[in-house]
């Protein structure tokens, strides 16, 4: 594959996946760290990866750019915690500038609100709209439970930073049965008086499955069985009280959004257990050491650092991405529906940002 037209960015072709999906949602990993440990996300005691491992802000630039430049149009900045890595808004800023040129329609973030406080003003004046902030129950107690380390006041605090800056913020729960399944319609009310999107997520088989307890005993796969709540019954559930009418909006994420007519705001779901999407996938990820990955729910990856680091020339960074996405699978094969967990990934989700 030659890369003829690199002078010209607009004029190259698209990226297509083998099942003549376009590509133009890129989730970026920009670290592995996190101030939090949700019980879903990470171990207590998570290994991260030494500094050297990671790509560079500048590395990091011209990466995004390269997808930029095949098409790319909506960027979402991941981690890990985003905004815990160092210098982060040189990274934005340096992105904005295709905001600007008009080459990238949406810059944006998904963020555990942690370090709002501190960013949001200059993120909206680089021109990130709406943030999508992880946040699973309103209550403090269980808030520290779930995130192990979290703050739930310093998170809501954050949140009220970014509508202060006029961004728009969407919330991203996370069903859990047993745990935040007494809360949903208190957070539709919550969102719904402050004018927040909120979505509901079906608990995905990432990660940690076999934790050992103190006492030795091992809670693997039944962990995040136990857990597991299909959004339909969330959906049932929700309709007892509010009513919700299907939506055609999207944001060119997986989520299927619903009015609700009494708040006014929009409450979405993302089903990969109970209702597969990936026949719309339009996405990929990168993970901070520049392994872009085709499908959060499979293994394959392709090397970019490797790339990257060995040469200059833009066109072979672009023509490995082609080759990359032309790999790209079907879907993910995550499954709870035998009563056991299939398609499990040993990946933990702050590897990939979700
Ligand atoms: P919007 O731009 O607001 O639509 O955001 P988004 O839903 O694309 O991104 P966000 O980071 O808020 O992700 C929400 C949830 O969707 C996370 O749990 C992700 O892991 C999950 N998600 C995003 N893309 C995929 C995907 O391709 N497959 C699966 N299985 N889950 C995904
Ligand atoms: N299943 C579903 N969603 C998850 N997230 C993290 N781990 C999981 C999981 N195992 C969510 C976070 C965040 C988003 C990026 O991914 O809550 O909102
Ligand atoms: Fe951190 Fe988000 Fe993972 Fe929680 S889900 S540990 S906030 S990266």
């Amino acid at each position: 594959m030659t890369d003829l037209t690199a002078d010209n960015p607009a004029d190259l072709p698209p990226l297509i996946d083998p099942f003549a999906r376009r590509i133009d949602y890129l989730r970026v990993s920009v670290t592995d760290r996190c101030d939090f440990r949700c019980v879903y996300c990470m171990s207590e005691q998570m290994q991260f990866l030494p500094k050297q491992e990671l790509l560079t802000l500048e590395e990091l630039d011209r990466l995004c750019t390269s997808f930029v430049d095949l098409g790319v149009r909506k960027l979402r900045i991941t981690g890990g915690e985003p905004l815990v890595r160092r210098n982060i808004m040189w990274f934005f800023e340096r992105m904005g500038r295709h905001l600007q040129s008009g080459a990238l329609r949406e810059l944006t973030l998904t963020t555990n609100g942690s370090q709002l406080r501190r960013f949001a003003q200059d993120l909206a004046q680089i021109g990130v709209k709406r943030v999508n902030v992880s946040l699973d129950t309103l209550d403090e107690a269980k808030f520290a439970r779930i995130t192990r380390w979290g703050r739930l006041a310093q998170v809501l605090d954050g949140i009220d930073a970014a509508q202060e800056a006029g961004m728009a913020v969407k919330l991203n729960c996370v069903a859990l049965k047993g745990q935040n399944d007494d809360e949903f319609h208190a957070m539709v009310e919550w969102c719904g008086a402050r004018g927040i999107d909120l979505v509901f997520i079906e608990v995905m088989p990432m990660g940690d499955m076999s934790i050992s307890s103190e006492d030795g005993a091992v809670s693997g796969d039944p962990m995040r069985l136990d857990q597991y709540l299909s959004l339909e019954d969330v959906r049932r559930q929700l309709a007892e009280r509010w009513t919700l009418s299907d939506s055609a909006y999207s944001t060119g994420g997986p989520a299927r959004y619903t009015r609700c007519e009494e708040t006014g705001a929009k409450i979405g779901f993302i089903t990969p257990l109970s209702h597969n999407f990936c026949e719309s996938c339009n996405r990929v990820r990168v993970t901070c050491t520049g392994q872009l990955f085709m499908c959060l729910g499979q293994d394959d990856d392709a090397d970019l650092r490797k790339v990257l680091r060995a040469s200059p020339d833009d066109a072979e960074l672009h023509d490995a991405i082609r080759r990359a996405i032309a790999r790209k699978p079907k879907g993910h094969d995550f499954d709870y529906s035998r009563q056991r967990v299939d398609g499990q990934m040993p990946r933990h989700m702050n590897v990939t940002g979700g």
